[in-house]
């Protein structure tokens, strides 16, 4: 089983940037997969879970070339234009995958399959099944968990649907079956949550009106093939940016292009009120995307109560925030966060495990977490923890390797590889002591 061996770094330096965003990266294959005519897609992020995106898009007989890893061409097959799959659609670890497609497939005129690997075949399907099923379709499930059946041939009704969490996901599978319903759907949050999908949608010509936490779509005609330029990714930019707070040298660390749309930066909010110095730079727009370049400097943070409205913003980030709360003066308290129980791990525990290893004082709470404060200095022993095969946990704890007073090992870390291929080598050039072993 893959292993990094984490040890104290020197302080971080330099500039970078950060692989493209794994949830545009996702939804722009399967928009411009049934658009009409060609898209090009630049900026985008060849990782294990948008593969697998894209083995499925090939499988419903969309043809896409990849002339380089972050640049994908695809021939729309149209809204009616998707076959029947020969077999299974195997989506890996990618929740976002497998909750899109849902919504997507279950508006086609033939039958389909979604499993995944063991992570993913535990997690659950019944929040995007259960208001698809309102719509008509027919969607099964295996005690809430995939495989997730679809039978097609559907004719799909309009929902008003009120979501009990605030997920971008089940928002997203509403919206896709809704571009096939037989009028507008509505879909209202709890919460704000990302909101790349109606941007995109709006960019592919569809018409999305959104009101607050109120989001409508109207079935088009058609979607029009589009180039994308997909922004670098905030939540793999979290890892450096916390990074660079806790060992930053005195110039800090440089993270360009990174897409700073509001719906995914409630991290940013978080460590300022925690004292960490972050600049936003040059923003600008990257498509229908805000993207800019952030300077984060060396910070003392100190601990605060995270405010609820910013858990949905900052959801996967949390296991990094965790890190950075155990190097604060005082304690920290994230609540609220009780998605994080059904991330690609539990989060909550994968976490606190780990701090229970490095000696770090916490307080495992259903919702979140209490995390006493080491202060400036090492805030983590040296030793060994389990990712629980989750790419964000693995690399939480590469970042705790920088204020701790030993090496770190941390098990079980292939799955970096879903969202972030090229983490080791990228940390490695800016100052980190990571290795595979
Ligand atoms: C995502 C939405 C979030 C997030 C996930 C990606 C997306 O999940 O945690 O990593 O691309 O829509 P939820 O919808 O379950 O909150």
């Amino acid at each position: 089983m893959q292993s990094y061996e984490a040890l104290p770094a020197r302080a971080l330096a330099g500039s970078m940037t950060v692989p493209g965003d794994k949830s545009i990266s996702h939804r722009a294959l399967m928009l411009a997969g049934i658009a009409e005519g060609r898209s090009e897609v630049s900026g985008f992020l060849p990782s294990a879970d948008c593969l697998a995106s894209m083995r499925a898009m090939r499988a419903l007989g969309v043809p896409i070339e990849q002339p380089r890893p972050t640049h994908v061409v695809i021939d729309g097959a149209g809204m009616h234009g998707l076959r029947r799959p020969a077999a299974a659609l195997d989506l890996g670890n990618a929740g976002t995958a497998m909750r899109l497609f849902t919504g997507l497939l279950c508006a086609q005129q033939f039958d389909s399959l979604l499993i995944g690997d063991s992570s993913l075949m535990r997690r659950p399907m019944e929040r995007v099944a259960a208001p698809l099923r309102a719509m008509g379709a027919d969607v099964r499930t295996i005690g809430g968990t995939p495989p997730v059946q679809i039978v097609g041939g559907r004719r799909l009704r309009p929902i008003e649907y009120r979501m009990p969490v605030a997920s971008a996901q089940v928002k997203s599978a509403i919206l896709l079956a809704g571009l096939y319903a037989g009028g507008a759907s509505t879909v209202i949050s709890p919460a704000v949550s990302r909101d790349h999908s109606e941007r995109m949608l709006r960019s592919f010509g569809v018409r999305v009106e959104t009101d607050d936490l109120t989001v409508r779509v109207h079935p088009p005609a058609r979607l029009a093939a589009q180039r994308l330029q997909i922004p670098g990714d905030f939540s793999s930019a979290a890892f450096f940016i916390v990074a660079a707070l806790l060992a930053a040298d005195d110039r800090g660390l440089l993270i360009e292009n990174v897409g700073v749309n509001p719906s995914r930066i409630g991290l940013l909010e978080i460590l300022r009120r925690m004292g960490g110095g972050i600049e936003l730079l040059n923003p600008r727009a990257s498509g229908s995307e805000p993207v800019a370049d952030l300077r984060v400097r060396r910070s003392t943070l100190r601990g605060i109560e995270v405010p609820a409205a910013f858990v949905p913003l900052a959801i996967d980030e949390l296991p990094v925030l965790f890190v950075a709360a155990a190097c604060a003066h005082g304690e920290t308290l994230i609540s609220g966060a009780e998605e994080l129980r059904v991330k690609e791990s539990d989060r909550i525990a994968a976490m606190g495990a780990g701090f229970a290893a490095l000696g770090v004082a916490h307080t495992v709470l259903a919702d979140g977490m209490r995390i006493g404060g080491g202060g400036d200095g090492a805030a983590f022993g040296g030793g060994e923890v389990d990712s629980c095969g989750d790419h964000r946990v693995a690399m939480s704890f590469a970042v705790a390797s920088l204020r701790a007073r030993a090496p770190i090992r941390i098990r079980d870390v292939a799955n970096v590889a879903t969202s972030f291929p090229d983490f080791v080598a990228l940390a490695r050039s800016v100052g980190f002591d990571v290795r595979e072993s």
